[in-house]
């Protein structure tokens, strides 16, 4: 019997180990997003969740979460860390690059980026996924960390295989 909604979230128990390396590590997390999602069709819930996730699953981030395109700008969804900015201009910021390019923006030492919108003056280098729907921008998933220089080829790479599983499981419609 599948058990109640709330109760299977309440004991799911995301199976990662950060101690086997970062291919590892992130094959695990794309594990345990798509087991998170299955069966839920909210898209904030599910959002939600999948921000949780990356929180629990990354060490030496302060802050991950989504902007979602609303009427032609980015505006903040689900995440973990500080309170951030609400909203984001297409072509503005890393996020707002990243979404108006399309393309994946990893930027070590997020001074020396021009234009960076600082949320949390913790953030020291970035990470921004475009999240693209067949063809339609949806929105961009935003992972800020502490560190300068914290994402690697394997982050960049592990990070874009999550947007791969997340994007397909949520109703973008719906946000
Ligand atoms: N630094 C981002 C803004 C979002 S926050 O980091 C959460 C940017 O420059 O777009």
């Amino acid at each position: 019997m599948r058990a109640h909604p709330i109760e299977s979230a309440a004991v799911f128990e995301p199976s990662i180990d950060r101690g086997r390396g970062k291919p590892a590590l992130y094959r695990d997390l794309a594990k345990s997003l798509a087991s998170l999602l299955e069966g839920e069709t909210d898209a904030l819930a599910n959002l939600a969740n999948a921000s949780g996730l990356l929180a629990q699953a990354l060490d030496r981030i302060n802050w991950c979460g989504f902007y979602l395109l609303r009427s032609g700008e980015l505006v903040l969804g689900p995440f973990q860390g500080k309170p951030a900015c609400v909203r984001i201009a297409m072509g503005q910021g890393v996020c707002g690059k990243a979404a108006a390019r399309r393309e994946t923006l990893v930027v070590p030492d997020v001074a020396a980026f021009p234009g960076h919108i600082t949320c949390d003056p913790a953030s020291r280098s970035e990470i921004v996924l475009p999240i693209v729907e067949d063809g339609a921008l949806r929105g961009v998933l935003d992972v800020d960390s502490p560190e300068s220089d914290r994402f690697a080829v394997e982050d960049r790479e592990g990070l874009e295989e999550f947007v791969r599983v997340l994007t397909p499981r949520i109703a973008w419609g719906q946000v």
